[in-house]
C-alpha cells in the first residue's frame, strides 16, 4: 500500500468512528463530584478518565452541563455556550476534552434546541419587551381565549402534564411542550436558526466530536390559526404534517446543520432523539444529508423475548441499509427505569409494570421485582447488543449492574415528571439518576466529599466500582471484557442468523465468524463442539445456561 493510500484509509476510518462505537452516557451532575458541593462536575469526569479508559468505550455522551436552574435536570438550558459554574468552567471543559482525546475517547454533547430555560436571556428579554416585540418572536406567544384572555389559547397538554401554555404578567401566554420553565423556541425565526449554528460551531471548535439532539422531532410547528383542539390534534396522523410532531420541514434545519458538521475534519456527527411513529419516519433523521444517525429505542421498550428481539434487530438493520446510516442500540438512559430492574419486573411495559389490572411505575419497593433475574437478563441482553452491528449506547451505572433506586422520598425528588405527571406518571426518573457509587465506604460512596444531591441507598455499597473492579465475576469485569473483546472482534456491519431449533434461543454470526448466542429461555442450550470456542460468557457442561449470552470466536480470530 502506498503512503497516500494509507492516509486515505485512516481518514475514512476516523470519519466513520461513530458507526460501530460503544458510547457511554454520562449524566454529569450524578457522575463524580470533585468540588464537594454534592453535584457532579466536569473536573469530576476528568478525575475518572482512567476508569473510562479501562472500561473500553469509544466515546462519552455528556447530558447537559450548561448553566441551568435544573427545572428538568439540565434540559432547561440558560446558556448554550457555557458551563454551569457549579460544574466548572469552559477551561475545565477544554481540559477534559483534551485528556479524553489523548486516551482515544471521543466526546459527544447534548444540544437542546426545542426549548430554552425561562432563565435564558432571550426569554427574560421577551418577558421585559412585551407583546408584539421582536424578542417575543423568538418564542411562541399567543393571546388567550375568554373575555379577558384569561383562558389558554388551546386545551393542549404538555408532555410533563398540565396545560402546555403559561400566562405571563401582561396577559399573553407562551407555549411549552415540557415544563413551564422550558419555553419552546420559534423555529420559524431565522435568528433562532442562526444562533444554533453558532452554538454548533462553538462546541465543534472546542473539539467536540458529535452531538446528541434532544427531541429532534419537535422543533418545527405549524401554529396557523385556527389552532386545533387537543382531541383534533390527537387525531392528526404523525406523517409529516402534524402541527407539532415529526414535521417534514424539520429536516431543512438538519440539512443546514449537516453543512456545518461537514465544515470540520472529521465531520462532526449527530444522533437524533426522535420518538417517531415508524422506522421509516426515523430514517429521515438518520439520513446522511441530515443528522446521520437516530436513536432506536425499540429494544428499550421490548420485553426480554427472543422473537421480539429478533424482529426488532432485523427491522432496524434493514432500515439502516436503506439510509446508509448505522443503527443504534440502547437499553437504559436517564429517562427510563434501569434495565437490570426492568427485566426483573413481573411484566413489562417500558417504565411500567402491571399489577392486577393496574399499571404502576416500575422500581417501586413492593412490586415483586426479582433482582437476580433482572441482572441475569440484563447481562444477557447487553452482551447480545454489544455483538450486534451498529453503535451501542450505555448509560452510566449499568456497567455496575445498578438497580433503579426506589427509596427517594417525595421531598427529595427532583424530576418535574414526578410532580406533574403527564406521559411519565409514577415515580419519575430520579431513580436512575442517583449519583454513582465509586467506593464501598466513605461519604456518598466516593461520589464526592459530602452527601450527594439525590440520596444513595445503603445497598449501593455492594455495587461500588472499587468492589466490582476487584471481583472478576462482577458486572464491571464483564463489561470491561466484553468491550475489550468487541474491539478485537469488530466486523463488517452485517449478521447472518443461524437457526437454533429453539424459539427462545437466538444465534447469529458476523462476517468474520464471531458468533453470539442468547438463550432467552430457562432450558440450557447445547453448543456441541462450539463450546470450546466460547470466548465470553459461561458455558455449563457445553451448554448456554438459561437467560444468558455467550460469544464464540473460532481459533485465530483472537490474536
Ligand atoms: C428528552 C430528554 O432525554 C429528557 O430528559 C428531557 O426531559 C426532555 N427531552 C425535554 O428536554
Amino acid at each position: 500500500m502506498t503512503d497516500a493510500l494509507l492516509v486515505e484509509t485512516r481518514t475514512a476510518d476516523t470519519a466513520a468512528w461513530w458507526r460501530q462505537a460503544a458510547v457511554y452516557q454520562i449524566y454529569p451532575r450524578s457522575f463524580a463530584d470533585a468540588n464537594g458541593d454534592g453535584l457532579g462536575d466536569i473536573p469530576g469526569i476528568l478525575s475518572r478518565v482512567d476508569y473510562l479508559e479501562k472500561l473500553g468505550i469509544d466515546a462519552v455522551w455528556l447530558s447537559p452541563f450548561y448553566p441551568s436552574a435544573l427545572a428538568d435536570g439540565g434540559y432547561d438550558v440558560a446558556d448554550y455556550r457555557d458551563v454551569d459554574p457549579r460544574l466548572g468552567t469552559l477551561e475545565d471543559f477544554d481540559a477534559m476534552v483534551a485528556v479524553l482525546h489523548a486516551r482515544g475517547i471521543r466526546v459527544v454533547v447534548d444540544i437542546v434546541p426545542n426549548h430554552t430555560s425561562d432563565l435564558h436571556e432571550w426569554f427574560q428579554e421577551a418577558l421585559a419587551a412585551g407583546r408584539g416585540s421582536a424578542a417575543r418572536e423568538r418564542f411562541i406567544f399567543r393571546e388567550g381565549k375568554g373575555e379577558n384572555g384569561e383562558l389558554p389559547p388551546t386545551d393542549w397538554v404538555s408532555v410533563f402534564g398540565g396545560s402546555a401554555w403559561e400566562r405571563v404578567e401582561d396577559g399573553q401566554w407562551y407555549f411549552h411542550n415540557f415544563a413551564v420553565e422550558q419555553p419552546d423556541l420559534n423555529w420559524d425565526n431565522p435568528e433562532v436558526r442562526e444562533d444554533f449554528l453558532t452554538t454548533l460551531r462553538f462546541w465543534s471548535d472546542r473539539g467536540v466530536d458529535g452531538f446528541r439532539i434532544d427531541v429532534a422531532h419537535m422543533l418545527t410547528k405549524d401554529l396557523s390559526e385556527p389552532l386545533p383542539s387537543r382531541a383534533e390534534l390527537d387525531a392528526i396522523p404523525r406523517d409529516g404534517n402534524h402541527p407539532l410532531i415529526d414535521r417534514d420541514d424539520v429536516h431543512e434545519i438538519y440539512a443546514e446543520w449537516r453543512r456545518v458538521f461537514d465544515e470540520y475534519d472529521p465531520p462532526r456527527t449527530a444522533v437524533a432523539e426522535a420518538w417517531v411513529s415508524t422506522p421509516e419516519r426515523r430514517a429521515k433523521y438518520a439520513s446522511a444529508e441530515g443528522l446521520g444517525q437516530a436513536f432506536n429505542f425499540d429494544l428499550l421498550v421490548a420485553d426480554f423475548d427472543a422473537e421480539e428481539f429478533r424482529t426488532i434487530i432485523a427491522d432496524n438493520l434493514a432500515q439502516s441499509d436503506t439510509t446508509g446510516s448505522s443503527t443504534t442500540w440502547v437499553l437504559s438512559n436517564h429517562d427510563v427505569t434501569r434495565h437490570a430492574t426492568r427485566y426483573g419486573l413481573p411484566a413489562l411495559n417500558g417504565r411500567h409494570v402491571k399489577q392486577g389490572t393496574e399499571w404502576v411505575a416500575a422500581g417501586g419497593p413492593d412490586e415483586g421485582i426479582d433482582r437476580e433475574q433482572g441482572l441475569r437478563r440484563a447481562h444477557a441482553a447487553t452482551l447480545l447488543l454489544l455483538g450486534l452491528p451498529g453503535s451501542t449506547y450505555l448509560y452510566q451505572g449499568e456497567e455496575l449492574g445498578l438497580q433503579e433506586v426506589a427509596e427517594i422520598t417525595p421531598e427529595e425528588r427532583q424530576d418535574p415528571t414526578f410532580f406533574r405527571g403527564g406521559e411519565f406518571d409514577g415515580l419519575g426518573r430520579d431513580g436512575c439518576r442517583v449519583p454513582l457509587p465509586w467506593t464501598a465506604s466513605g461519604p456518598s460512596f466516593g461520589f464526592g466529599a459530602v452527601e450527594a444531591h439525590l440520596p444513595q441507598p445503603a445497598w449501593f455499597a455492594a455495587f461500588a466500582a472499587d468492589v466490582e473492579a476487584a471481583d472478576p465475576s462482577s458486572t464491571l469485569s464483564l463489561y470491561r471484557e466484553a468491550l475489550r473483546l468487541r474491539r478485537v472482534l469488530q466486523a463488517d456491519e452485517s449478521l447472518q442468523w443461524i437457526e437454533t431449533g429453539r424459539a427462545d434461543v437466538l444465534r447469529f454470526a458476523r462476517p468474520n465468524g464471531w458468533q453470539v448466542v442468547t438463550n432467552f429461555g430457562t432450558e440450557p442450550f447445547d453448543l456441541g463442539a462450539d463450546a470450546t470456542d466460547v470466548v465470553l460468557g459461561a458455558v455449563d457442561g457445553g451448554a448456554v445456561p438459561g437467560e444468558s449470552t455467550v460469544w464464540i470466536a473460532p481459533a485465530g480470530l483472537i490474536g
